[in-house]
């Protein structure tokens, strides 16, 4: 386990209530920062909180509907509350309507408030408080799906190339102001998004098959790049969208 030397510093985390985020947020406590750890789901963000305290490490929960600004607002100045500071943000929690048709007015507009709109509101929020301070290093979730197409999913797949559109004008925005901002794109992770993959052989088959290195990746697999693209070894890193995927998107 790598150690990134974020001893003193606060991290928030949208979505850490599962999987990536949770992950996420636990990489950032292991490395000696205190984190806001952030979910509409108040059961799943008490765990990873209770994740992170069992092993020695320094947590909160705040709930926040990333769909809602005011709850940004408000889990950006909880943060600085708890912790003093906001010295890493991770804008990382979304949903995936795969069972539903994007092209439905309601089901495209809750994709893109949650997977696009909420990105802009968090960095939007993180950066009021970042920028007096000094700086701060952002990282936003995106997808491969945020690089390539994707025929399933026209919601997700717009609002995943937002992001990288997005992260790269705030890079640029702030970049003489010393906040960096950065982007995951992930391939195919095992994780309660997925479990209809994971749990289905023969769709297992197929994304194993479509990935070069025969894996589905771990949240463990994104934690690991995000609390480095935080970390100060990679001070002269903005915007960049940081591709995770096994091998995916170089077919
Ligand atoms: N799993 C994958 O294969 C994959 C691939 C590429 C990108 N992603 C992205 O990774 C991110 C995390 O997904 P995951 O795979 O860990 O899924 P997950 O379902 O395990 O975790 C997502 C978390 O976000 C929370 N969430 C959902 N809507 C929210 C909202 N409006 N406000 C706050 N929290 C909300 C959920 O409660 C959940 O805890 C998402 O942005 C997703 O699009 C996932």
């Amino acid at each position: 386990m790598i150690h990134y030397g974020l001893d003193g510093r606060a991290a928030l985390v949208t979505g850490a209530g599962s999987g990536i985020g949770r992950a996420s947020a636990i990489a950032f406590a292991r490395s000696g920062a205190s984190v806001m750890v952030s979910d509409v789901n108040e059961a799943g963000g008490a765990e990873t909180v209770a994740m992170i305290e069992a092993a020695g490490g320094k947590a909160q929960f705040c709930r926040c509907d990333v769909g809602n600004g005011d709850d940004i607002a408000a889990l950006v100045d909880a943060t600085v509350a708890a912790f003093g500071r906001l010295d890493c943000a991770f804008n990382n929690a979304g949903i995936n309507s795969l069972a539903a048709d994007e092209y439905e007015d309601a089901v495209w507009e809750r994709a893109i408030a949650v997977n696009l709109s909420g990105v802009m509101r968090c960095m939007r929020e993180e950066a009021r408080v970042m920028l007096p301070a000094g700086g701060g290093a952002i990282v936003n979730t995106a997808s491969i799906n945020g690089l390539v197409g994707n025929p399933a999913q026209p919601a997700y797949t717009a609002a995943k190339h937002g992001v990288v559109g997005l992260t790269r004008h705030a890079a640029l925005r702030w970049a003489t102001q010393g906040i960096r901002v950065n982007a995951v794109c992930p391939g195919v992770i095992a994780t309660a998004m997925t479990a209809p993959l994971v749990e289905n052989p023969d769709m297992r088959k197929v994304v194993e098959a479509m990935t070069p290195m025969g894996r589905f990746g771990t949240p463990e697999d994104i934690a690991e790049a995000v609390v480095w693209l935080c970390c100060d070894a990679a001070g002269f890193v903005t915007g960049h969208p940081m591709v995770i995927d096994g091998g995916a998107t170089a077919v």
